[in-house]
């Protein structure tokens, strides 16, 4: 599959060539594919925050220990705080898993970096940031990418600042935009609008980081390259498809942020919707950019905005009897306000209007502070018609997990093996960890900051996608505020609300209890 789209004459491998090369780099980029190229500049702003320091440098120094950017490229932070290199590095450090052996090529990653420190409201700072990139780039042609890991209160200032200032005059410029994307469909198409009068849709990178892990980005190889799942793939065969986020731990201090959106604009109305417009839509004309993300916008258009009806919420609340943050419920947080009904999980059911879906819910399910970490996409066949075998065959299920442990498995009905014609629930199992022992999965952002390098929108979010996102969840989100609905409240560490399971059952979710899995996590 052609992945990459070599736009503005970026002479990048396809992307899946580059990422197969990982575990071998020097077989396909060093000092071949990228060398002599222009200069590229990868300048951070919220250099000195959060996200920078967990996500953005480790991704940037892994992408450069592999030889994946094209050289020469260079790296520059910008924020408000006054930091030197080398507080920036002590910052990081804990995140870069540098090995003993990588040393010398670290000190080197570092020495390509530089930052600035100015405001993002006045002129001064992205003079000072342009005249900066010149430097690193000798005044040559340069493309440029900047990374706008920052709050949205000070989005609409920096990106006007960053336009009128610090352009590559001869290169590309390319922006990478974090979510939260807005907080309904007023706000987000504003901000829409704002930076459609700045930049061309082609130069704007939303990311939505779930579109980088690697079952997600399978889950186009898995419903059009195999004739037998595309084939059932149906409401004829399938029953419910039930799509869920668990996160074993709490707020953690991201009270404040968390409690002004919530878990569903927080997890479901991005991650969660983006998978299932991937195992909802039809199948695209090409693998272009374009043409898949035409087909996400179409079944997306096919779902009715959500009610309260379609709902479950919860909130979680302290274990007495856990440990540590256990015992901490959500308003506990000092960063909450004590009354706040700001839910923590929620479980929404969807209709998709068209001929294949109509009649099959669509379960989403995301929440925090419960009993594991998953996600998962659960797609559960219809009971087998005119049963033969009195009461005792379980529906088939197929299970794409995407986290922990990639995997997909088959759950299906065997004869027990033996001198006997019982049957059985057993399973057909590929998991990445036996079956592709020796490849390495990159981290979602290393794959999507490639993407940008390589000028491919395939696993960016664009702007249809995310008007239609907002439309199946305002009503429902302004209602949820407007009433103060008050959540369900769970327990820290448990499955979440009970309520949640009955929904599920109503929805043609059937759960046994009776399947036993014997293998090994
Ligand atoms: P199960 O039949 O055990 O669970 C199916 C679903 O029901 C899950 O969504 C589950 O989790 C949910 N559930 C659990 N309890 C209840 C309840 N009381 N009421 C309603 N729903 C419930 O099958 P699984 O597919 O989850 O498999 C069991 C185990 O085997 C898992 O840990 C799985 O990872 C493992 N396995 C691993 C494989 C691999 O690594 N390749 C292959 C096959 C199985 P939830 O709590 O999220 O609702
Ligand atoms: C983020 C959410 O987008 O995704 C977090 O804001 C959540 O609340 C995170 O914890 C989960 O990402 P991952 O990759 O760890 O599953």
């Amino acid at each position: 599959m052609e992945l990459s789209q070599n736009n503005n004459g970026f002479p990048c491998e396809t992307l899946s060539r580059i990422i197969n090369s990982l575990k071998s780099p020097s077989m396909v980029c060093e000092g071949t594919h990228f060398d002599g190229q222009i200069p590229h500049t990868f300048v951070i702003f919220g250099a000195s925050g959060d996200l920078a320091k967990k996500k953005i440098y480790p991704t940037l120094w892994w992408l450069f220990r592999d030889n994946l950017l094209p050289k020469p490229t260079k790296f520059c932070g910008y924020a408000r705080s006054k930091l030197s290199i080398k507080e920036l590095k002590e910052k990081c450090h804990h995140h870069m898993k540098v090995q003993p052996d990588e040393e010398v090529k670290y000190k080197e990653f570092w020495e390509l970096n530089n930052y600035v420190s100015g405001s993002y409201d006045g002129l001064r700072g992205f003079e000072l940031l342009n005249n900066q990139m010149e430097i690193m780039e000798n005044k040559c042609k340069a493309n440029r990418i900047f990374y706008l890991a920052l709050p949205p209160s000070v989005f609409q200032e920096v990106t006007v600042n960053l336009k009128q200032i610090c352009m590559s005059k001869k290169g590309w410029n390319r922006v990478i935009i974090e979510k939260p994307f807005g907080r309904d469909d007023a706000s987000s198409s504003q901000l829409s609008d704002h930076l459609a009068s700045l930049f061309s849709e082609s130069q704007i990178y939303r990311i939505d980081h779930y579109l980088g892990k690697e079952m997600v980005q399978n889950l186009m190889t898995i419903r059009f390259g195999n004739k037998i799942l595309s084939s059932t793939w149906n409401r004829e065969n399938i029953a419910s498809v039930f799509i869920t986020f668990k996160e074993p731990f709490g707020t953690q201090g991201r009270g404040g942020y968390f409690d002004e959106f919530g878990i569903i604009r927080d997890v479901m109305q991005n991650h969660l919707l983006q998978i299932l417009s991937l195992v909802a839509m039809e199948k695209p004309v090409s693998c272009h950019p374009n043409d898949i993300r035409d087909e996400k916008v179409k079944v997306l258009k096919s779902i009715e905005a959500l009610t309260l009806n379609d709902i479950v919420l919860g909130q979680y609340i302290g274990n007495p009897n856990g440990e540590g943050d256990v015992k901490s419920g959500y308003l506990d947080d000092i960063t909450v306000s004590n009354d706040s009904t700001t839910p923590t999980y929620a479980l929404s059911v969807l209709h998709i209007n068209n001929e294949r879906w109509e009649g099959v819910p669509f379960i989403l399910r995301c929440g925090k502070a419960l009993n594991e970490r998953k996600t998962e996409v659960r797609i559960q066949y219809h009971d087998v018609p005119g049963d033969i075998f009195e009461g005792n065959s379980k529906r088939n299920e197929l299970v794409i997990r995407v986290q922990p442990g990639e995997a997909l498995y088959l759950k299906m009905m065997t004869k027990s093996p033996g001198i006997t014609f019982d049957i059985e629930e057993t399973e057909m199992d590929l998991t990445y960890e036996q079956r592709y022992k020796d490849s390495y999965l990159p981290d979602a952002y290393e794959r999507l900051i490639l993407d940008v390098f390589c000028g491919s929108q395939m696993h960016f979010v664009r702007s249809d996608e995310l008007h239609e996102a907002w439309r199946i969840f305002t009503p429902i989100l302004h209602e949820i505020e407007k009433q103060r609905i008050k959540p369900i409240p769970y327990l820290y560490g448990s499955r979440g609300p009970k309520e949640a399971d009955r929904k599920c059952e109503e929805n043609n979710f059937k759960y046994y209890g009776s399947y036993k899995w014997h293998g090994k996590h």
